[in-house]
C-alpha cells in the first residue's frame, strides 16, 4: 500500500513519524474523511472548507489544502483502486516538537499523512437499518472541529460495537447531539428534525446534503434538538455520513424503532440522495 506523508509517495512500512510528533503526545492535530462517487471527490470544497476551519481554530499553519485532490486520486491510480469508488483519509498534525512541552512553539512544520482505501460493502446496512446505542455526550464543547482527538468517540464506538450496534448517540442534557461518527435525524408526522448547528456538533456534509434535498423537495425540516425523553414520540430515526451515507435506524438500546423496519421518509431521503450522488 503506497501512502502520502510529507510530500513523498512512500509504501506504508517506509513511513517514519517521530515520537515527539504532537500528534503522537498530544492528538494535536486535525483530519477529514472523503469519499469518491463515480470517480470524483464527493464535496471536495465543503470538506477543505471544513479542514481549514478546524486547522485555523487550532492554530496550525497549513496553507496547499487543494493539492489534497491531486494527492487523493494519485494514490487511488497508484494503489490500483480505480476506476471503483473509494475513501480518503487525511491528516494534519501540528508537527514534532522536542523537547516534549505542552504549549506549541511558532513556526512548526506540519505532519501531512494521506491514504485511501477501498468502501466496505455497505448495502445490507443501508437496506435493512441499524442498531445505535444512546451514550452520554462527554466530549469536550468544540465538536465542531474535526480534531484527531477523539477519545470519548473510540469509547463510545467500541461500546457500541461490543453490543452489537453500528453507532452510539451521544446526549448533553438530555437533548441528541449527534453520532459518534454521524449526524443524527428523527422523524415526527412527516417532518424532518435534527439538532442545529453549533459547538456540539460537527457540521456534517451529508447532513448538508440531505437539509439541501429535504429542501428542494418540500421536505419539512425543523434545525431542533431531540430530546431524548421524547424518543419514542418519533416515527422514524436514520443517521448520516460520508461512508455511512443515509442508514435508517430500526433499534435503539433495545427497543424496537416502530415495526422494526426503515421509515418511509427515511427511504425517500435514501432514494433522493442515491440520485444525487449518481448525477454529480
Ligand atoms: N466522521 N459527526 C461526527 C462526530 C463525525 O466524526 C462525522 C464524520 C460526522 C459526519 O460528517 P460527514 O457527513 O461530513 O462525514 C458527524 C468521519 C466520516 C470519520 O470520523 O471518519
Amino acid at each position: 500500500m503506497i501512502v502520502y506523508f510529507n510530500r513523498e509517495y512512500l509504501p506504508l512500512d517506509e513511513v517514519k513519524i517521530s515520537p515527539y510528533d504532537r500528534g503522537f503526545h498530544y492528538a494535536d492535530g486535525v483530519y477529514e474523511t472523503l469519499r469518491t462517487y463515480n470517480g470524483k471527490l464527493f464535496r471536495f470544497e465543503s470538506h477543505i472548507k471544513r479542514l481549514n476551519f478546524s486547522l485555523d481554530e487550532l492554530n496550525i499553519g497549513f496553507n496547499n489544502l487543494n493539492d489534497f485532490e491531486f494527492i487523493s486520486l494519485k494514490l487511488a491510480e497508484i494503489n490500483k483502486i480505480l476506476p471503483k469508488d473509494f475513501s480518503v483519509y487525511i491528516q494534519i498534525t501540528r508537527g514534532v516538537q522536542f523537547p516534549r512541552k505542552h504549549n506549541y512553539e511558532k513556526n512548526i512544520i506540519p505532519t501531512i499523512f494521506v491514504s485511501v482505501s477501498r468502501l466496505n460493502d455497505n448495502s445490507e446496512q443501508l437496506e435493512k437499518g441499524v442498531k445505535v446505542i444512546l451514550q452520554e455526550d462527554i466530549r469536550w464543547t468544540r465538536c465542531d472541529i474535526k480534531s484527531i482527538s477523539i477519545l470519548p468517540s473510540i469509547l463510545a464506538k467500541t461500546r457500541a460495537v461490543n453490543q452489537d450496534a453500528y453507532e452510539a448517540i451521544f446526549y448533553r442534557d438530555g437533548k441528541i447531539t449527534e453520532g459518534s461518527h454521524t449526524n443524527f435525524f428523527a422523524v415526527k408526522d412527516s417532518v424532518v428534525y435534527t439538532a442545529p448547528l453549533s459547538n456540539f456538533i460537527l457540521e456534517g456534509i451529508t447532513r448538508e446534503v440531505v437539509l439541501e434535498l429535504c429542501n428542494e423537495k418540500k421536505i419539512p425540516v425543523v434545525e431542533d434538538y431531540i430530546q431524548v425523553e421524547q424518543l419514542k414520540s418519533y416515527d422514524e430515526f436514520f443517521i448520516t455520513g460520508t461512508t455511512t451515507e443515509v442508514t435508517p435506524i430500526v433499534k435503539i438500546d433495545d427497543s424496537i424503532v416502530g415495526n422494526g423496519l426503515p421509515g418511509k421518509v427515511t427511504r425517500l431521503i435514501q432514494k433522493y440522495f442515491r440520485e444525487y450522488v449518481n448525477s454529480t
